[in-house]
C-alpha cells in the first residue's frame, strides 16, 4: 500500500520537529559550495511543510539556525540569512493559502536587521492562520532559553510576584519561548548524526526519536511518511508499563 494510506490519521504526532543536517555535505558530494546545499535545503523545507499541512499535522519546528552556527564562516552565516529572507518572501503566499501561521523562536534580536524585519512581517501577516503552526528557530539555544526561563522567573521572586514554592513545570512551560505548543511528539534529525544539538531540551522529554542517514537535501515527503510510521509503531508508555496502557 502507497506509504501515505499506511498512516493512522487518528495518531498522528502532534508537534513534528526536525533538525536538517547534511546540507554542506551533499553539496560537498557534488563538487559544490556549502551554500549550494542550504538552497536545495530550502526547497526540502518547502517539501516537508507541505507535507505535514495536507496531513494534518498541527505543529511543525525546524531547527534552521543555532546559537552556534553564528561561529561559521563570515560569508554562509551571510548566504543562510540571505537565503531566509528569499524564502520569506517567495513562501508567504503559500503559507496564506495553506493557512499556515509562521512563528520563530530563538535570539530573534541577533538576526540581520532585514532578516528580523522581514521575518516578523511574515509572522504578523500570518498570525490569524489556524491550520498548522510552522515555527523556525532562528538564532535558537535550548541552553540560552533555559537560561533566559530562570533569569526571567528569578526575577518574579525577587520582586514577590511569586514564591520559589510556586515554580512548577507549568511555570516554566510558560517562559519558555516555546510556550505556546505541545511537547514534541517526534523528533526528526537526518545525516545519521545521532544528537539533540541544544535543541528543544526540555520541549522533547517525552519525544519518538527518529534519526536517518539521508541528507537534509534528499528529505523528501515520503522520508516524512517514513518517520510517522515509525513514530505509529512505537509504544509511548510515559513512565507507565505495556501492561497498564493495555488495561
Ligand atoms: C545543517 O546542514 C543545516 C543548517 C545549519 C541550516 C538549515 C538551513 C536550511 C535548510 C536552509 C534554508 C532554511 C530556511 C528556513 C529557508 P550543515 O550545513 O550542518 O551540513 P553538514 O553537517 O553536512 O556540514
Amino acid at each position: 500500500m502507497e506509504l501515505q494510506k499506511q498512516i493512522d490519521s487518528s495518531k498522528l504526532p502532534q508537534h513534528i520537529a526536525i533538525i536538517m543536517d547534511g546540507n554542506g555535505r551533499w553539496a560537498k558530494n557534488r563538487g559544490k559550495f556549502r551554500v549550494f546545499g542550504h538552497e536545495q535545503g530550502a526547497e526540502s523545507v518547502r517539501e516537508i511543510v507541505e507535507a505535514c499541512a495536507e496531513l494534518n499535522i498541527p505543529n511543525l519546528t525546524l531547527y534552521a539556525f543555532s546559537t552556534e552556527n553564528w561561529r561559521r564562516p563570515k560569508i554562509e552565516v551571510q548566504a543562510l540569512m540571505k537565503l531566509l529572507v528569499k524564502a520569506l518572501n517567495k513562501e508567504l503566499p503559500t503559507l496564506q493559502k495553506n493557512g499556515i501561521r509562521l512563528s520563530a523562536i530563538g535570539n530573534i534580536e541577533a538576526l540581520p536587521e532585514k532578516a528580523r524585519k522581514d521575518l516578523l512581517s511574515v509572522m504578523e501577516q500570518t498570525e490569524t492562520n489556524t491550520h498548522m503552526t510552522l515555527t523556525l528557530a532562528l538564532s535558537y539555544g535550548s541552553r540560552e532559553e533555559i537560561t533566559k526561563t530562570i533569569q526571567e522567573i528569578s526575577l518574579k521572586v525577587k520582586n514577590n510576584l511569586i514564591s520559589p514554592s510556586d515554580i512548577n513545570e507549568s511555570i516554566i512551560n510558560n517562559h519558555l519561548y516555546t510556550r505556546d505548543l505541545p511537547d514534541v511528539d517526534l523528533l526528526i534529525r537526518t545525516s545519521g548524526e545521532q544528537r539533540i544539538s541544544n535543541f528543544l531540551l526540555w520541549q522533547i522529554a517525552y519525544a519518538e526519536l527518529h534519526f536517518t542517514e539521508t541528507l537534509w537535501p534528499d528529505y523528501t515527503k515520503g522520508h516524512l511518511y517514513n518517520a510517522i510510521l515509525d513514530y505509529q509503531n512505537r509504544e509511548r508508555r510515559f513512565g507507565k508499563t505495556s501492561e497498564q496502557l493495555n488495561a
